[in-house]
């Protein structure tokens, strides 16, 4: 399928785009390159420099492409400046994907697969959490997210554009191939935080709070690695395709890891001291979320291959490694 990755030189969008293009599938990345990086566009894919707050350019993409589908990971994630800066995340998160479903509605493209969050579920009221849950988000990351799902609903209902909503929980690890040599740009996540401290760019780890209710203090999370969140947006899309239906399912690895968990199991595999404090509990977040992924597995098959709690780490720090001094990472 000729398939449009927005956001494709990012951190999910390069995973993703890698694993469409080994399916088979004709891939063009499009990204404008805020936050994605060069190094991860791959040969056998097409770049367009592009932007999504730039109608004429996504479908000018759309329609020189005969694109049938998008990917849609062209989004701000950090949970903690959503809530300064609503706006940024209003204009590039929903009027982006405003933007993206017009553009889709104009050139006749059929299906989007969109990277949604376990953000639109807010504080858990039970666990695991399934897609049943309700969606209360309770940080404005989240809300933008829940929005683009009911655009999403609409314009499938209207002009028959089938999607998948993807409900990430815990991204995180790098290729288990090594194909990927870009890292992520000033990261905010644990996983890429405690990398940063391992290799020496930070000084420390502020662990956001150990006084929760959880066995050892600090938050729980599920941890998903980021080949298994690719294989799922290949096979999500094949669902839509094959069964003309739109689907909202969770990913996660359905495994509970605490922050000292993560870090200790940083320590023993980087074989870095990775200095930490207890700093203020972080507002908004819940003291545990894990998934249920029941209905990926039953309607796409999917299954997690790499989300062991090893398995994350040892990526990201190849990944980290793969330069001598990761301090001085390429910007580019
Ligand atoms: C949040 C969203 C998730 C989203 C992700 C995108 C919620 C509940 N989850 O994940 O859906 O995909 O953002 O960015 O809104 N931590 C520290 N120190 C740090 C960084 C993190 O202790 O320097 C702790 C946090 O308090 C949390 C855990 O590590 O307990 C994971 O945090 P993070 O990686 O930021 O992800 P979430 O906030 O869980």
């Amino acid at each position: 399928m000729n398939i449009l990755v927005i956001g494709g030189a990012g951190y999910i969008g390069s995973h993703v785009t890698r694993e469409l293009l080994d399916r088979g599938h004709k891939v063009t990345v499009f990204d404008n390159l805020s936050s994605g990086l060069r190094r991860n566009l791959f040969s056998d894919a097409m770049f367009i420099h592009g932007d999504i707050l730039r109608c004429e350019q996504l479908t000018a993409a759309m329609r020189e492409g005969a694109m049938e589908a998008a990917v849609f990971l062209a989004a701000y994630k950090a949970v903690g400046e959503s809530m300064i800066k609503p706006e940024k995340y209003s204009i590039n998160n929903i009027t982006g994907t405003v933007n993206l479903l017009n553009a889709a509605s104009e050139t006749g493209l059929k299906y989007i697969i969109f990277s949604s969050s376990a953000a639109v579920y807010g504080e858990p009221s039970y666990l695991p959490v399934d897609e049943k849950h309700p969606a209360n988000p309770e940080n404005y990351y989240g809300f933008t997210k829940l929005e683009i799902e009911k655009f999403l609903f609409w314009y499938d209902k209207l002009k028959g554009i089938r999607f998948a909503s993807l409900r990430y929980f815990n991204a995180a690890g790098y290729d288990v191939r090594g194909r990927i040599s870009g890292l992520e740009q000033n990261p905010a996540n644990l996983l890429p935080v405690i990398m940063e401290t391992a290799c020496g760019k930070r000084k420390e780890l502020e662990i956001f709070g150990n006084d929760y209710d959880t066995p050892d203090g600090t938050c729980i999370r599920d941890y998903i690695h980021v080949n298994d969140l690719a294989a799922a947006h290949a096979l999500a899309l094949d669902y839509i395709s094959k069964n003309g239906k739109s689907l909202t399912v969770n990913l996660g690895s359905e495994t509970g890891s605490s922050v000292l968990e993560v870090l200790e199991t940083a320590r023993r595999i980087t074989g870095q001291p990775i200095p930490s404090r207890i700093a203020k509990r972080r507002p908004g977040d819940p003291a545990k979320l894990t998934a249920s992924a029941d209905l990926a597995r039953s309607l796409l098959g999917w299954k997690t291959e790499h989300s062991d709690l090893d398995t994350l780490v040892r990526t990201s720090w190849e990944a980290y490694h793969q330069y001598e001094d990761c301090r001085e990472a390429p910007h580019t």
